[in-house]
């Protein structure tokens, strides 16, 4: 069975990107929920609702462990899920923020001793408005880090602007985004995209942030924790190619997905 790994649009093929350079030999199915995106607007309900529907389509399809590569489904879904929805058995949801955080502390996996001086005093954080609504970063960091001031700037309009392609107006939101943070926090000593849409706009993050930030690539951390994953739990590994999966408009996705992927693909709609 292919791993599913979910996004409301393009964003997750920063993530999928890694997984396949770590796991060449690797079977995906991705779905992007095109037709809803943007989630980091919607409130914690409708994400839910929507990252559960996507989850189970991708279910439907033999995906026994989905991945969401999505911060605002797993900072504001992912828990619920795994307590209230996911029927006991084989199946697995995974997110993408926790595999961030402990690298931030230097924790390992399911590491849960009580929270340590790490060394690191601030750390900002881009992501949407809805994932910042939903305190988990912050709440993630203070189980395992003492003392860390946690700084979050929603970046609005910056998903939409990467999903139209339009990189002007990308450009200008994440100078005026960083320069909003920086009036609060004007030397970073770390900063995270907690969003899997940002890593697509990454030079301009790093451009607008001080030479001394420390920038934290999500997407080859979480293809790290994956590996590290299907280590510990094989029967999940399956060898095979990449299935593509939309909920939106097929030519318009394959056109937009192209430019991120750096090669075509075959799009498939459905509905969830
Ligand atoms: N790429 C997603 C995230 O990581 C969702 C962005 C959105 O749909 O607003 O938060």
């Amino acid at each position: 069975m292919p791993i599913g790994i979910f996004d409301s649009g393009l964003g997750g093929l920063t993530i999928l990107r890694a997984l396949q350079q770590a796991l060449p030999e690797q079977a995906f199915t991705y779905l992007g929920d095109n037709a809803n995106t943007p989630y980091g607007t919607r409130d914690a309900y409708d994400v839910f609702d929507l990252t559960t529907r996507g989850t189970q389509a991708l279910f439907d399809r033999g995906c026994d462990l989905v991945i969401l590569a999505c911060n605002t489904a797993s900072a504001s879904a992912l828990h619920r899920m795994q307590v209230n929805w996911l029927p006991k058995g084989k199946r697995r949801v995974l997110g993408v923020f926790v595999p961030m955080i402990e690298h931030l502390t230097q924790r390992d996996w399911g590491d849960n001793a009580a929270p340590t001086h790490t060394g690191l005093e601030n750390v900002a954080v881009f992501s949407t408005q809805s994932t910042l609504d939903s305190g988990a970063f912050p709440r993630e960091m203070k189980f395992r880090a003492r003392d860390v001031a946690v700084v979050g700037q929603a970046c609005d309009g910056l998903v939409d602007a990467i999903e139209a392609g339009e990189d002007a107006v990308a450009a200008a939101l994440v100078k005026i985004h960083v320069d909003k943070l920086l009036q609060r926090l004007p030397e970073p000593q770390a900063a995270v995209l907690g969003c899997t849409h940002y890593p697509l706009v990454e030079d301009l993050f790093r451009a607008a942030l001080p030479a001394g930030t420390k920038l934290v690539s999500q997407p080859d951390l979480v293809a790290q924790a994956t590996a590290d994953y299907l280590t510990r739990h094989s029967g999940f590994a399956e060898i095979g190619g990449t299935t593509y999966l939309t909920t939106g408009d097929v030519a318009e996705v394959s056109k937009r997905a192209s430019r991120f992927l750096g090669h075509g693909a075959e799009w498939e709609k459905i509905e969830t």
